[in-house]
């Protein structure tokens, strides 16, 4: 092969791909035997009944997708009570937030998020050569609405908000959200990822504010982030323009069935959300008697801060050992965080068996 050649073509990319390095080969998924508690995924089957719609779904692989999604969009319209031209249908809801990318922004252009946030932000502000301006959020369950309004963040082109947000579980009322659409003139994303496991949700602002855009998710509260099906409501004029610049054939047969599927049976999952809710809310209550400050979460993970002078990277490595996977994150305000998923009681307890047997060979030790 020639080097020549190979330097020819490189050097035709577009200087946003020439100025990244080649991405490494990549690493295997975790085997089964690691407790995968690092990516907020819901370790339950699907209901049979769903599973059912997916094996009739692979009979059909022959065929290409059904056009614009539209019977998964009707499907998502009737479940949340918009109309069917108010709903797009994304490969996950990350599919969704790359298109809003692409159709709001040009090189140079702003965008706000709350930070910490969801770090997926931070790569598609890169690649689009926009700037993420990051608005720190306090601790407290409140927007920082004038922050988000003024100084940096003044002419965004889009603000993102996840709530409850990702990695802090932190939900903010939603009289707050509303507080911020009535008064900013830029579009709101609202990206409701998690929204199945906390208090209230955006969904009855959408007919008052043209300026909102809810993103949603089956990944988390469904149990079906490999399948990868997202959502984005809004008004049918944006809705329109973004399923406009979207892919043909974005998803799959089995992504259209199964949530198809899932919409129709949301009935289902009551059982799974409660039980989510309430490991939450023991897996919080032993991590705080270990030491680690937990903030309430509304989401199916916890962000548990370690005690002073423990690092979070630290805490990561030390589950790993013991076959069980968090998140810790690179990130200043971060740095003392793990951040675990809740899963399966049979889960959480070997979580719970590993750090607290951590946590007695770090006290044993300093003693
Ligand atoms: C806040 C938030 N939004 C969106 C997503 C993307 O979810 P998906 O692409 O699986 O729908 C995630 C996934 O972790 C998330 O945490």
């Amino acid at each position: 092969m020639s080097d020549e050649k190979l330097r020819n073509v490189l050097s035709s990319l577009a200087p946003v791909a020439r100025q990244l390095d080649v991405l490494p080969s990549g690493r295997p998924a975790a085997d089964a035997s690691y407790v995968k508690l690092d990516t907020n995924e819901n370790p339950f089957p699907l209901p049979s009944i769903v599973m059912q719609g997916a094996r009739a779904a692979l009979e059909r692989q022959y065929l290409y997708p059904e056009h614009d999604n539209i019977s998964l969009r009707e499907a998502a319209g009737y479940a949340y009570g918009i109309a069917t031209d108010q709903v797009i249908a994304g490969n996950g809801s990350s599919e969704l937030l790359g298109l809003l990318y692409r159709a709001f922004l040009t090189p140079g252009d702003r965008v706000a998020m709350l930070s910490p946030g969801f770090s997926f932000n931070r790569k598609l502000a890169m690649l689009h050569a926009a700037e993420l301006v990051e608005i720190e959020s306090a601790e407290t369950p409140s927007l920082p609405i004038e922050k988000l309004l003024s100084g940096p963040a003044k002419d965004a082109k889009f603000v993102l908000l996840a709530n409850p947000n990702n990695p802090t579980g932190l939900y903010v009322p939603l009289a707050d959200v509303e507080r911020l659409l009535a008064r900013s003139e830029r579009l709101i994303v609202l990206d409701e990822a998690y929204v199945d496991f906390a208090p209230d949700n955006g969904l009855r602002l959408l007919s008052r504010y043209a300026n909102l855009l809810i993103l949603r998710t089956l990944s988390k509260s469904y149990a079906a982030a490999g399948i990868r099906v997202g959502f984005g409501f809004g008004h049918p004029a944006l809705i329109g323009r973004l399923r406009n610049i979207q892919n043909v054939f974005n998803m799959n047969v089995i992504g259209q069935a199964v949530g198809i599927s899932i919409l129709t049976h949301r009935a289902a999952y009551e059982g799974n959300h409660r039980h989510i809710r309430d490991e939450r809310q023991r897996v919080s209550a032993v991590l705080s008697q270990l030491g680690f400050c937990v903030p309430p979460s509304h989401a199916n993970f916890v962000l548990a801060r370690a005690p002073v002078g423990q690092d979070g990277s630290w805490w990561q490595a030390a589950l790993a050992k013991e076959k069980i996977l968090v998140a810790s994150f690179p990130d200043k305000s971060l740095e003392r965080c793990i951040r675990i998923s809740i899963g399966t009681k049979d889960q959480m307890d070997a979580f719970l068996a590993a750090i607290k047997a951590i946590s007695a060979r770090i006290k044993t030790r300093s003693c």
